[in-house]
């Protein structure tokens, strides 16, 4: 009998065809499979020598080349695609078989077609995958959803060519049926709020202190070294360092300012309004990314009036870049301790027993978003599993803390300059929000009362009460 495979991956566009080679690097035979043959024929023919392919040309041959239980994963364009590949494999597989779905899956997708396929004795397993082509070669952060019982089979394959980050293979399984997929889309939203935070950083040290973007790299290079060591500062300062070959100027002056979004971030911000969980972090990420792109809109507006901007002098210079760093950090455990929140409600609201310290793990090696900081994550919901919030956590209560003045008076020079800071202000909006003793919601409340005898509790005794309003004004129970 001929060697059978003990995976197989079907589309092999850039994502798949580098996690198939991945996982034949990693000594696995790999079935492989393409709606059109030529991307299976060009990876065996350019990477065959890098471990054991099974090519296969059509349905059939690809499901008959796997070992049993069959384990398929699906690398298409997220959507119709996923649908039609599920709908070419499901009737060929028997029970137990499992199918992964490894693309950027919604998750509301991921648990309509998870009950669907169990209905049919079938395991699928909804699958984050983070680390763009890159990762998926080299090793990526992978979120597995679906079964426990299907992880038993298919944890150890993803755990070996996960990243691995002091050892530890940057893959768990986060939860049932669309956890992975869910726990994908909040990290994707998350590092939408990160890079706008960066992004606000670069604009102020720009425009408040006047440096140049390749003193900025060096700004972002030496923050690098600290607790804000990450990925995404480290491509910071390579970008900005960046000159453009044609012109000569610095390459982010001649790249149009109009940033682009896929939707991962949009379906995030969207979820977080169902769940009812504050993530304007998040949200202003999103939000900018729009403004940047309404083009049409921002040509209207240009030249409307404001403050000029008279760069710092003296000490405010000398110490803004520090001043930056905090507010960038506190604004940073802002919007994390935000993203974290939308787990624990998702988890709530879908029933999925996910462990925030061990997303907090995996997200260290592979993904977008890996930093040192991560640790400090999961060392918090270590030290306290029923944290509520990131923020009253020892170590970052008193970094945030700390970074008070810093954060209110990097704003403030925002403010009084004119430069937009949407992800620092948000967040600690959101801050004082939080840690006030009274907010203007009771007024609200009286509002909705008056105009909808929508009711009010009391701050003195249970109930639910409405005042007359239109009438004598006096309280009565509701
Ligand atoms: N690119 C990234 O950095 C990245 C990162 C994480 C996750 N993802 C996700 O990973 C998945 C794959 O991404 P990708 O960039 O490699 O590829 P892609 O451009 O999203 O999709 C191309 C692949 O989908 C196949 N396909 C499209 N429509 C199909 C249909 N109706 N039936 C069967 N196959 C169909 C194509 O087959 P043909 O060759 O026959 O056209 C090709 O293999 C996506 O869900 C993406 O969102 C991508």
């Amino acid at each position: 009998m001929s060697k059978k495979a003990s995976i197989g991956v079907t589309g092999l566009a850039v994502m798949g065809r580098n996690l198939a080679r991945n996982l034949a690097r990693h000594g696995h035979t790999v079935a492989l499979h393409n709606r059109s043959e030529e991307r299976t024929r060009s990876l065996v023919e350019q990477f065959g020598d890098e471990g054991d392919f099974i090519p296969a040309y059509s349905a059939q041959e690809f499901v008959d080349a796997l070992e049993r239980p069959r384990q398929i994963v699906i690398m298409v364009k997220a959507g119709g695609p996923t649908d039609a590949v599920i709908e070419e494999f499901a009737p060929l597989l028997e029970p137990g078989d499992v199918i992964v779905d490894a693309g950027n899956a919604h998750f509301a997708d991921t648990r309509r077609r998870e009950q669907a396929l169990r209905e049919r004795g079938l395991h699928f397993v909804g699958t984050g995958v983070s680390g763009g082509e890159e990762g998926a070669l080299h090793g990526p952060s992978i979120m597995p959803g679906g079964s426990k019982e299907s992880y038993e089979s298919l944890g150890p394959l993803f755990e070996d060519i996960s990243a691995k980050v002091d050892g530890e293979p940057c893959c768990t399984h986060v939860g049932a049926d669309g956890a992975g997929h869910f726990v994908k889309m909040v990290h994707n939203g998350i590092e939408y709020a990160d890079m706008q935070l960066i992004a606000e950083s670069f604009d102020l040290l720009r425009g408040a202190a006047g440096y140049s973007p390749a003193e900025i790299a060096d700004v972002f290079g030496t923050w690098n070294t600290g607790r804000l060591d990450s990925y995404l500062i480290e491509i910071t300062a390579q970008v900005l360092k960046h000159v453009d070959g044609a012109s000569g100027k610095p390459f982010v002056d001649v790249v149009e300012d109009a940033a682009e979004q896929k939707g991962t971030g949009r379906w995030t911000v969207q979820i977080g309004l169902d769940l009812g969980v504050p993530i304007s972090g998040i949200a202003e990420a999103v939000f900018a990314r729009s403004l940047s792109g309404s083009t049409g809109l921002r040509s209207a507006a240009r030249g409307l009036g404001g403050p000029t901007r008279t760069p710092l002098t003296g000490s405010a210079l000398e110490t803004f870049a520090d001043d930056v760093e905090q507010a960038l950090y506190a604004s940073k455990v802002v919007a994390y301790a935000q993203g974290f929140n939308q787990i624990q409600a998702g988890a709530a609201e879908y029933g999925w027993d996910i462990d925030l310290g061990r997303v907090a793990a995996i997200w260290r090696g592979g993904c977008i978003i890996r930093a040192k900081f991560l640790n400090d994550i999961t060392s918090a919901y270590a030290a306290e599993p029923g944290l509520p919030t990131l923020l009253t956590s020892g170590g970052f209560r008193k970094a945030v803390e700390d970074a008070q003045d810093s954060w209110r008076s990097v704003i403030s020079t925002a403010v009084r300059l004119g430069i937009p800071t949407p992800g620092f202000s948000t967040a600690l909006a959101y801050y004082d929000g939080l840690r006030a003793d009274r907010l203007p919601a009771a007024l609200v409340q009286g509002q909705r009362d008056f105009f909808g005898a929508h009711t009010y509790r009391r701050v003195d005794r249970p109930g639910s009460f409405h005042t007359l309003w239109a009438g004598d004004q006096s309280e009565v129970e509701a």
